[in-house]
């Protein structure tokens, strides 16, 4: 595995005004869509396909293959909405990329949109960060008035209008059809697949919905080709990303790195855990969502393949890591408390199943209850996991299965002791 040619997306975060098109244009910037343009769009597919570029949003779906799914063209509109969600507990990566250098997703929009054949792009943010949304508003104003975007692009005929457009806060706006939805003036809720996106999308036309990274990987891929992508990374699991450590680590950030690294490296680039004297106890190798890892895993390659052959999923690469300090029940009881409230309410396994998992939880945190509540806990998740209309509902288990598989002996405790065995004053998170 080659770790030479990383930073990228993250390369100039450091650079006073960073944002800026000029920032932008000194490292590169725009020679990307410069030579796209003079491609045939068939072969910008072809070679996003070679480079073997996968979601970067979590489900790691070959990206040149999604966009290859789009019928061919019928003299209707097609559209490229950028999945600006961000909303997985401990995600961090496409917020900070918008903010330090935004103009990396707005030339891989142009590109992608050229390539597809869409004329009109949509970026979808979530609500929250008005900074980030205006940040974007500016970047976008920057890119049409140099002719990056709007009509006849670089003398080249094609035009490209780019719409950003800010949700109401919604964790599940971030599943692509409640999105779709959403942006169509709906309430975000999750429709029936297929018809995928790629058939039946935006106004019910063919629609490419991709990932912020994965959108902004995109000029760096067109610049250097397709095999310096391959490069980096391991076989199924090519090129960079970014990772973003939270939680127990001295200096929590965005670690971008070739797919494949290992969280002990990574917390060597972190200057290790924030208290050198206490041991790492668990960890999320992909946000919360995704089946808990914990010292066994520091050595578990983080890409697609092994990270799901050890159990778990690579996700969104959001490493949220806890020292021995934290009660882990109190950690789950946290994030389940969050899909409980995020749960949209649609599909019955999901909205009644969060509610009772909470319920449990939290009387096990308290150290009330008894042992059968342990497997009434796994007994509703096994009956939301594969019964849910989205993969909210699978999420919501993830973090309960795996802490009752690796820290049975800690939930015992609780109700032993009749309350919690840990000093929330010890511990700096959860309070
Ligand atoms: P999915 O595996 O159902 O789909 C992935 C993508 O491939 C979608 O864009 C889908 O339209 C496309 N696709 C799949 N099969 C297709 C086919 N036969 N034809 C055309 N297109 C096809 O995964 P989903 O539900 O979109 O995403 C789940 C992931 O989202 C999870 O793995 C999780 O890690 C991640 N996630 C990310 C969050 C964030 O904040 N970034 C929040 C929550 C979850
Ligand atoms: Fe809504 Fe949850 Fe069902 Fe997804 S799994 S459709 S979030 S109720």
């Amino acid at each position: 595995m080659s770790t030479q040619l990383t930073p990228i997306l993250t390369d100039f975060w450091d650079d006073p005004q960073s944002w800026t098109l000029a920032t932008y244009e000194k490292h590169e910037g725009y020679q990307g869509l410069k030579k796209a343009l003079g491609m045939k769009p068939e072969d910008l597919v072809q070679m996003t396909k070679d480079s073997g570029l996968r979601g970067r949003g979590g489900a790691g779906f070959p990206t040149g293959m999604k966009w290859g799914f789009l019928p061919p063209p019928d003299g209707g509109p097609r559209y490229l909405v950028v999945n600006a969600d961000e909303s997985e507990p401990g995600t961090c990566k496409d917020i900070p990329l918008m903010m330090a250098a935004p103009q990396f997703l707005i030339e891989g929009v142009a590109i992608t949109s050229f390539a597809i054949g869409c004329n009109h792009a949509f970026i979808y943010l979530r609500g929250e960060v008005v900074h980030v949304y205006r940040r974007l508003l500016r970047a976008v104003e920057e890119a049409y008035a140099a002719g990056y975007l709007g009509k006849n692009i670089l003398g080249s005929g094609f035009d490209l209008d780019v719409t950003v457009h800010a949700g109401a806060g919604a964790y599940i706006c971030g599943e692509e059809t409640a999105l779709l939805d959403s942006l169509e003036g709906r309430r975000g809720q999750p429709r029936l697949k297929p018809p995928f996106p790629a058939v039946a999308g935006l106004y019910a036309r063919p629609t490419v919905v991709n990932n912020v990274e994965s959108i902004a990987s995109v000029p760096p891929i067109l610049l250097h080709g397709a095999d310096w992508f391959t490069e980096m990374g391991t076989e199924k699991s090519q090129g960079f990303g970014i990772f973003s450590l939270s939680g127990h680590v001295k200096n929590p950030g965005q670690y971008e790195a070739p797919l494949g690294i290992t969280l002990r490296e990574l917390l060597d680039m972190a200057g290790g855990m924030r208290d050198p004297n206490k041991k790492l106890k668990f960890w999320t190798p992909g946000g919360s969502s995704t089946p808990l890892f914990t010292d066994e895993h520091l050595d578990i390659p983080l890409d697609f393949e092994s990270v799901a052959a050890a159990g778990s999923m690579l996700g969104t690469r959001a490493l949220q890591i806890f020292d021995e300090t934290t009660c882990v029940v109190r950690a789950v009881d946290r994030w389940t408390d969050f899909y409980k409230h995020e749960s949209c309410g649609k599909c019955t396994p999901c909205r009644e199943g969060t509610w009772w998992l909470k319920q449990i939880l939290g009387r096990l945190e308290h150290g009330q209850g008894d042992e059968e509540d342990l497997e009434k806990l796994l007994d509703v998740c096994d009956n939301i996991l594969g019964r849910s209309f989205c993969a909210l509902g699978d999420g919501a288990t993830s973090p309960i299965t795996s802490s009752i598989q690796y820290f049975r002996d800690e939930y015992l405790k609780h109700l032993e002791l009749g309350h919690c065995p840990f000093d929330v004053r010890e511990s700096t998170l959860f309070h």
